[in-house]
């Protein structure tokens, strides 16, 4: 099994991502050695608060794969797209099957629910599920997300505070964890050390494809 950290900004210069070409191989190097087979990158898409270079993606994507081909670590392109109130929104996506989906944290969209079915038919993963104010693992509409066929994804580094995170595997709803690194390593250890500790989510991922 390929195990895969599917949401991640380390693309240099393309979104909010701190990684930087000079680094990047070290970085690469971090997964390796953390036991971490591949990485997807998942540039910001319609973020009000990230300026992308859309145009950039795969330019920087083929350059940072050549570089994690050395290295060894598997690479995927695909995205983060914030859904909010006004946008219907195109995604780029995962193993050409998933749709990364973040919203305001402290706002439900207008329609979240008719948005996310418009996604079909990819799958849609909701991006660190602990960080939504509006959001808990007991509230009614996580039903009707799951209905709708979504999985709920974690920050690997917010299980190191314990606290809503970790309420949210609690409940059994997760079904991933990712980095979501923008260049600090200490987020590709956390992602590791939560694989470590829920060794089932591992599994999980495996059983819907998020793996290689
Ligand atoms: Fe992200």
């Amino acid at each position: 099994m390929g195990l895969f950290d599917v949401h991640s900004h380390l693309l240099p210069g393309i979104d909010d991502s701190k990684a930087k070409w000079e680094g990047l191989e070290e970085i690469f190097r971090v997964y390796l050695d953390c036991g971490l087979d591949g990485v997807c990158f998942t540039p910001h898409l319609y973020n009000p608060h990230v300026k992308t270079d859309v145009l950039g993606i795969r330019e920087a994507y083929a350059r940072a794969k050549e570089m994690a081909d050395r290295v060894g670590i598997m690479t995927a392109i695909g995205s983060e797209v914030y859904v909010n109130d006004y946008i219907t929104p195109r995604v780029l996506p995962i193993f050409g099957e998933f749709a990364l989906i973040e919203f305001s944290t402290t706002y439900a969209p207008m329609d979240m629910l008719g948005k996310i079915a418009s996604l079909k038919p990819f799958i849609p993963i909701i991006a660190h599920v602990e960080r939504y104010s509006w959001l808990e693992p007991d509230s009614a509409v996580i039903d009707e997300m799951k209905a709708l066929g979504c999985l709920f994804q974690v920050n690997g580094k917010a299980l190191e505070k314990g606290g809503k995170a970790e309420r949210y595997v609690a409940s059994g709803i997760v079904d991933l964890f990712a980095s979501d690194c923008h260049g600090r390593k200490e987020d590709i250890i956390a992602l590791s050390k939560a694989f470590g500790r829920w060794p089932d989510i591992m599994k999980k991922m495996s059983r819907y494809g998020l793996t290689r």
